[in-house]
């Protein structure tokens, strides 16, 4: 058992609640231990705490417009890796045409999230059809494909040597943020019977598995997602983001982890979903600026607006490393306790790992290099 130090302590001006009725013209600055579970500070500081003027060295905010990625990737395993480290890779997978062939993934379990397109997913337990929105969880070892009806851009995030589970929800219950009877699994139907190899009948079929990050391909005389029927606890499960009622409080800004959907042991994945602004005069509507002590930070902008973000578009991703303060940009921030509309309309994913990412090597024009001193952008206030 840790006996970690946590005592509750002030001094100087600052609030007694985290997050509220902060002191007169000040910027909140979370300092914590365990994510946002652990040990923590509240420091009010009378300049954002985002107000670099220079910086040297190579760890900063770093930002990449996926859209630009080429979109004729015919094989997850060839999609182009973003980001990793031992327990974690993200990668962004843009196809135009559906697949000839199958794929494993021995290295760990697979969660794609559909960012945009439609198709059909045909795995060892059947098909079902995925669309914008939906988050596919395959357990290391299910064999599958797609099958493109619109291109698709999907990202890709592996649980390297673990598996995912669902968030511990503590004292809100199981149902709550979406209720685990929400979870599709696919279904032996007639669709998957007649794309299996009829009797008597020839066919190859290539099946590429990933075993430590390499490719080795296994042909078959015949379509081996030939099941007629399977039982168990242990299938892929499809849920569409639309589905989420995420957790708010009219009186409270929540914290990131309130939104958590999807645990690994070394990182989880985070949902930001459409939700109404707090209504408490004193309450933050912004996300509080904090340091992430303890993890680095993804995010991937899916749809909307992202109120706390400028300049950031759907399909782009940001790296937030551990060692520095983020939070909201100086538009956003005109907004900390008078939000502009009653209503957050935005879909973000989140993933936040216990161990530091390495940026893989990637193309050289999907870089935004003045992210790093965006936050300096002084304008007007955001609609
Ligand atoms: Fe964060």
């Amino acid at each position: 058992m840790k006996n970690l130090i946590n005592i509750p302590k002030m001094e100087g001006n600052s609030s007694r609640q985290a997050h509220a009725d902060l002191p007169n013209g000040t910027f909140e600055r979370e300092m914590s231990k365990e994510g946002f579970f652990g040990p923590s500070a509240h420091i009010y500081h009378r300049n954002p705490p985002t107000g670099w003027i220079d910086w040297d060295g190579p760890l900063r905010p770093r930002a990449f417009n996926l859209n630009k990625l080429s979109q004729n990737v015919d094989c997850p395993w060839n999609s182009v890796e973003l980001l990793f480290n031992e327990n974690c890779r993200i990668a962004m997978w843009r196809a135009s045409k559906s697949m000839k062939h199958l794929v494993r993934n021995a290295d760990g379990d697979q969660l794609l999230f559909i960012h945009s397109g439609t198709g059909e997913l045909y795995s060892d337990f059947g098909r079902f059809e995925i669309i914008a929105g939906d988050y596919v969880l395959l357990p290391r070892g299910t064999m599958w494909r797609v099958q493109v009806k619109r291109p698709i851009d999907i990202l890709l995030i592996e649980s390297t040597n673990a598996g995912f589970s669902l968030p511990d929800k503590g004292i809100v219950g199981s149902h709550a943020f979406f209720d685990p009877a929400m979870l599709d699994t696919p279904l032996i139907d007639k669709k998957f019977l007649d794309q299996q190899t009829a009797a008597g009948a020839t066919e190859r079929w290539q099946l590429r598995i990933k075993r430590k990050n390499n490719i080795s391909t296994v042909t078959y005389p015949y379509n081996p997602l030939d099941a007629v029927g399977w039982h168990g606890s242990l299938m892929p499960v499809k849920i569409n983001v639309k589905e989420f009622r995420p957790l708010m409080s009219h009186r409270y800004h929540l914290p990131p982890s309130a939104h958590t959907t999807f645990v690994s042991e070394r990182f989880v994945v985070c949902t930001f979903c459409p939700r109404p602004f707090e209504q408490d005069p004193g309450a933050l509507k912004v996300p509080f600026f904090h340091n992430n002590d303890d993890y680095d930070e993804v995010l991937f902008y899916h749809a909307g607006d992202f109120f706390s973000r400028d300049n950031i578009d759907a399909g782009m991703l940001t790296f937030h490393p551990a060692g520095f303060t983020h939070g909201p940009h100086p538009k956003a921030l005109n907004n900390m306790l008078k939000p502009k509309k009653a209503e957050t309309d935005e879909y973000a994913l989140m993933i936040d790992t216990r161990d530091a990412l390495t940026v893989a090597d990637l193309p050289n024009n999907i870089e935004d290099d003045s992210y790093l001193f965006s936050w300096l952008d002084q304008g007007e206030e955001i609609k």
